[in-house]
């Protein structure tokens, strides 16, 4: 639809302001202004595809290529991947125990593997996306489809200590088979879960990964309008507002 519109020249006519006053015809169906702006600068996303986005733009931004909104990519803003980073890298750093440091998978969530590997390029983290635009992490990178989401290589399965999943789409099948995911990559002793989702997946949530809401509200630099929360399947305490109380949640 939206190549027809350009195609069809309706798109130049209305963002150049050109007035047509009684020549218009009445039954053309017309988008809003702010309609029409998010199609302008969709369209100028599609037109520098080569190009990469910086989120977060000042100083310690990181560079990721251009969201893809066909393939449901929304990318963090700035504050949201700095607050996810430093809660994977307190979790994955040994504290004086002497047990070794973990590893961390990154499912569908590109933003924090950046800014990961930018803040701490030493942690072992591995991205699985279905982008391969991603491929230029080289062997960060997994190919990962949440339809098969247990093809991976063997050498993954239950080898992370963290695991933060963002799924493409809200509804229970996507859930129920990145949950088979996360069980994949677990560790079997358990490991630390962080989901990323609509506010509406809460009991499936906790039904399939045990996981409950945190106070802390995660945000995308292009704002969406379904209410997004992180889950954790364990109290964060005084970090990320810790377990939502107000959602019920107990220990
Ligand atoms: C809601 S976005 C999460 C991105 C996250 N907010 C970030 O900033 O890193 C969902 C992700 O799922 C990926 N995706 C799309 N289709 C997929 C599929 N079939 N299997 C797995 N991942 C997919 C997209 O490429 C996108 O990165």
């Amino acid at each position: 639809m939206v190549d027809a519109m350009a195609a069809s020249g309706v798109e130049d006519e209305r963002v150049g302001g050109e007035v047509r006053g009684e020549e218009e015809d009445d039954d053309v169906p017309q988008l809003s202004a702010a309609a029409m702006e998010a199609l302008r600068e969709f369209l100028a996303e599609q037109q520098r595809p080569e190009e990469q986005d910086e989120t977060g733009g000042g100083e310690g931004g990181v560079e990721l290529v251009p969201e893809d909104w066909r393939l449901s990519q929304f990318w963090y803003d700035e504050r949201t991947a700095r607050a996810l980073v430093e809660e994977v890298v307190r979790l994955v750093s040994p504290s004086g125990s002497g047990s070794a440091a973990g590893a961390v998978a990154c499912i569908a969530c590109p933003t924090l593997y950046a800014y990961l590997k930018k803040t701490d390029p030493g942690v072992p983290a591995q991205l699985l996306e279905y982008d391969e635009r991603f491929g230029q992490y080289g062997g960060d990178f997994t190919f990962y489809d949440y339809n098969r989401p247990e093809e991976l290589p063997p050498a993954m399965k239950h080898a992370y200590r963290v695991v933060v999943a963002d799924p493409p789409y809200l509804s229970k099948e996507c859930l129920e088979k990145v949950a088979k995911t996360v069980s994949f990559l677990a560790q079997p002793e358990g490991s630390f879960l962080l989901l990323l989702t609509g506010e509406v997946q809460k009991d499936r949530a906790l039904e399939l990964l045990n996981v409950r809401p945190c106070g802390f509200r995660p945000r995308h630099s292009n704002k969406l309008g379904n209410e997004f929360r992180l889950f954790t399947n364990y109290d964060p305490a005084d970090r990320l507002g810790g377990w939502d109380q107000s959602d019920g949640a107990s220990i």
